[in-house]
C-alpha cells in the first residue's frame, strides 16, 4: 500500500525533492538532432526546469538554465557563438560550463564580479538523432550508448506530449497482464464495434510471469498458454530500462520507448523505432524522421484503435498523478511493486552518496539489451500489423516500412529456397 507521501515521494521530480536527486544521475533526450540544426538555440524542460539547448557553429552542444543571471531574460532567445551563448537582452556571454566570460559595458576588470555571475549548465551531447542534456550535480556520467542509438537501420520517431506523471507510463512496462486485457479483449471489443481486422497477436493468455533486476533495469519474461519455456518471450524476455525506458520488439522492428520526465505532470513520449530486417540493406538517413502522434480526435475522445493509443488512454486517464493511496494491487501487478521498490532502493542509494541503478561510468562503444528476437513466434507479418495498428500508422515513411519488411523477408525466404 502506498501512502499519501510515499506517492508524493516517487513522483515529484522538481530540484530538491528524493526522485529530483536520482533522476538528475541520468541523461535525456530533450530535442531533435535536426532541429538544433535548423536553429542552433531552443527552449526545453526538464525535471520541472527551463533550460536553454544550444549547438555552437563550431559543433558543440550545451545546456544552460533559461533564465540570465543578468535581469532574467530568456537565454533562449540568446546568439549561439563559438565562446558559448550570449544574452540577447544585454549580451552578457555564457561558456558552455555556464561562467560568464564577457559582460558588454564593462571593463576587463570586472572578472571578479564575473565570476560571480555564472548560470547553472549541465552537459549536452548528440546521439542517434537525439541531444541528449544531463543536469545533474557532481562529475557527469557517460551517455549510455544503447543498442537502439548505434544499430544500423531505419530510424522512425513518433512523439508526444502527454499531460501525467512519467512514473504511471513506466509502471506500464512492468504490466504484462495489460496487454491480454488492453490489447486483446479491449481492442477486440473496439474492433468488432467499428469494423476492422485487429492483430491476433496480443490475445494470447498469459500462464505466468517474471520480473527480474538487473544491471539496466528489470527484465520482464512472459509464458503465453500453448508456448514452451524455450520461446524467447520467457527465455529472453525484454526489459524495462530504469529510470524511463522500455526496450521493446523482435522480428526486425527494435524500439525504445522513451519517457522524458518534463515535470511532475509532463511527460515527453518517444517511440524509437529503427528497423533492421534480416535481409534489407543498409539504411540511409541523415537524421530519424520524426513526427507528432495522434491520440484524441476532434471531439476530444481517445483514439483507441490503435496499440499506443490504448496505452495513452489507460495512462492520461490515471490522472495528472495517479491516485496509488486509492488503488487496490493484486498479483497481477507484482511487476510494478518490483518497480516502486526499485526506485525506492535507487533513491536510498542516491541518499547514501551511491550511484544508483543504470548510471553508466565506464566509457563504452554500445550497451547491448536482452530482447526476443522471435517474438510472439511471428515474423515479417507482426512487423506489418504493428505499423498498421500501431503509432507508427502515423509516420510519412508507414509504406515505405511495410515494404522494407515485406521485401525483406521474401529476399530470406528466396535464400533459403535456394540452398
Ligand atoms: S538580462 Fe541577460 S544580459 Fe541582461
Ligand atoms: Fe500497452
Amino acid at each position: 500500500m502506498v501512502t499519501k507521501e510515499q506517492n508524493e515521494e516517487l513522483t515529484r521530480v522538481g530540484p530538491g525533492t528524493p526522485m529530483g536527486a536520482l533522476l538528475r544521475h541520468y541523461w535525456y533526450p530533450v530535442c531533435f538532432e535536426r532541429q538544433l540544426d535548423e536553429f542552433p538555440v531552443k527552449k526545453v524542460r526538464l525535471l520541472g526546469e527551463n533550460f536553454a539547448v544550444f549547438k555552437t557553429p563550431e559543433g558543440q552542444y550545451g545546456i544552460v538554465a533559461e533564465r540570465c543571471p543578468h535581469r532574467g531574460a530568456s537565454l533562449a532567445y540568446g546568439i549561439v557563438e563559438d565562446g558559448g551563448l550570449r544574452c540577447g537582452y544585454h549580451g552578457w556571454l555564457f561558456d558552455r560550463e555556464g561562467a560568464c566570460t564577457e559582460i558588454l559595458a564593462e571593463p576587463d576588470s570586472s572578472a571578479r564580479f564575473r565570476a560571480g555571475v555564472c548560470v547553472k549548465a549541465g552537459r549536452a551531447q548528440a546521439l542517434g538523432g537525439l541531444v541528449w542534456a544531463w543536469i545533474g550535480e557532481g562529475s557527469a556520467p557517460e551517455l549510455p550508448r544503447y543498442e537502439a542509438y548505434v544499430m544500423d537501420g531505419v530510424r522512425d520517431i513518433g512523439h508526444t506530449v502527454l499531460p501525467c506523471n512519467w512514473l504511471q507510463i513506466m509502471e506500464n512496462s512492468v504490466d504484462p497482464y495489460h496487454v491480454e486485457a488492453l490489447h486483446g479483449n479491449y481492442f477486440e471489443f473496439i474492433a468488432r464495434w467499428k469494423g476492422f481486422e485487429m492483430p491476433s497477436a496480443f490475445k494470447n493468455k498469459h500462464e505466468k510471469v517474471s520480473f527480474d533486476p538487473f544491471e539496466h533495469g528489470i527484465i520482464k519474461r512472459r509464458l503465453l498458454v500453448g508456448q514452451t519455456e524455450d520461446s524467447d518471450d520467457w527465455k529472453i524476455g525484454h526489459p524495462l530500462v530504469f529510470p524511463y525506458k522500455m526496450w521493446v520488439g523482435g522480428n526486425g522492428v527494435y524500439q525504445m520507448q522513451i519517457r522524458v520526465p518534463v515535470d511532475d505532470t509532463t511527460t515527453w513520449v518517444m517511440f524509437y523505432t529503427v528497423h533492421a530486417p534480416e535481409g534489407a540493406a543498409p539504411a540511409d538517413q541523415m537524421y530519424p524522421v520524426d513526427y507528432e502522434i495522434e491520440w484524441v480526435d476532434s471531439n476530444g475522445d481517445y483514439i483507441v484503435d490503435y496499440i499506443e493509443g490504448q496505452d495513452i488512454m489507460a495512462w492520461v486517464t490515471q490522472g495528472a498523478i495517479a491516485d496509488r493511496p486509492g488503488e487496490h494491487l493484486t498479483r497481477s501487478d507484482l511487476g510494478v511493486v518490483a518497480l516502486r521498490k526499485m526506485f525506492r532502493d535507487s533513491m536510498t542509494a542516491v541518499a547514501e552518496g551511491r550511484d544508483p541503478v543504470a548510471v553508466i561510468r565506464q566509457p563504452h562503444e554500445v550497451i547491448p539489451l536482452p530482447l526476443e528476437r522471435s517474438k510472439f513466434g511471428r515474423g515479417a507479418e507482426f512487423a506489418v500489423q504493428w505499423i498498421d495498428r500501431g503509432s507508427m500508422r502515423y509516420s510519412p515513411l508507414a509504406d515505405d516500412l511495410k515494404k522494407l519488411h515485406v521485401t525483406a523477408a521474401a529476399a530470406v525466404a528466396a535464400a533459403a529456397a535456394d540452398q
